[in-house]
């Protein structure tokens, strides 16, 4: 595995974990975590894939400059990346939650780049105004009171009741993950949250081949909501993972690579 970093808008400095060779794959995480989310797809997809997890702006390896950004600016980090690491060829996306938020955009700006993607615990909608509430509430708090402080509740949102019930790895890890982002990524990645759009009225219009993936007790993506709004999907598979909440690559990795590697065979 290496890491590398690219410079990208506004001084940014984006750091990629890569592993394997093969067609590209692009790991997207989500918030309020990094690349560490996907250490078992690093390893797993590794076998057959060249694998790129990046830190996305403020997380992680990451920097974070004073310029705000938006999920599209972050759809363009992603594109760098690409001409990088697959130049003339497409890509897969795997974006998880705020990650998925990043694939849509992707979709909408480089499109003619994607191969297929795979959208994970997350949703096409918007926030409404209460939504978007909590996020300057949140922001405001890490600011004020530190990064873990505004966070913390939302573990027993991420992992499954079974994960969190006894001390486990993967809550050490996510816990870990959770803790070390500063306050500064917290606020910037709400206000880009807060401010995305919505893309329902895409959703007939995207052709690429999507699997669309949530976890049975996934509170933040719930299986019905995710069923219903990816069936407006012109070509879209629609699986839940048993027994995983928010964070299936994490809580069932063996399903959820599974599920990619199904996927990504059927597509190419
Ligand atoms: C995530 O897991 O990335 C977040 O739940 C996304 C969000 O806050 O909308």
């Amino acid at each position: 595995m290496n890491t590398l970093s690219f410079l990208a808008q506004h001084g940014n400095l984006i750091s990629v974990t890569v592993a394997g060779t093969g067609p590209t794959v692009i790991l997207l995480h989500g918030f309020p975590l990094d690349h560490r989310m996907w250490q078992s797809q690093l390893k797993s997809l590794a076998k057959g894939y060249q694998v790129i997890a990046p830190d996305l702006r403020g997380f992680g390896r990451s920097s974070l400059s004073a310029h705000s950004y938006s999920i599209a600016e972050l759809a363009d980090d992603m594109e760098l990346i690409r001409q990088h690491f697959a130049s003339d060829k497409q890509i897969s996306l795997v974006g998880l939650s705020m990650g998925g938020y990043v694939a849509f955009e992707y979709w909408k700006r480089h499109g003619q780049h994607l191969s297929s993607m795979i959208l994970a615990s997350t949703k096409p909608t918007a926030d409404n105004d209460a939504a978007r509430e909590a996020r300057y509430d949140m922001s405001a708090k890490a600011k004020k009171v530190g990064g873990w402080s505004a966070v913390s509740a939302m573990l027993e949102k991420l992992l499954s009741t079974t994960s969190l019930a006894q001390p486990s790895e993967i809550a050490d890890l996510t816990t870990q993950i959770m803790r070390d982002c500063t306050p500064d990524a917290i606020a910037a990645a709400q206000h880009a949250m807060a401010r995305r759009q919505d893309f329902t009225c895409h959703l007939p219009s995207i052709q690429t081949p999507t699997l669309v993936l949530t976890g049975q007790h996934d509170v933040i993506a719930p299986p019905d909501e995710t069923a219903r709004w990816a069936a407006r999907m012109a070509n879209c598979q629609f699986e839940t993972i048993p027994g995983a909440a928010h964070l299936s690559p994490l809580e069932s990795p063996v399903e959820f690579n599974q599920h990619v590697v199904d996927f990504l065979q059927s597509v190419t």
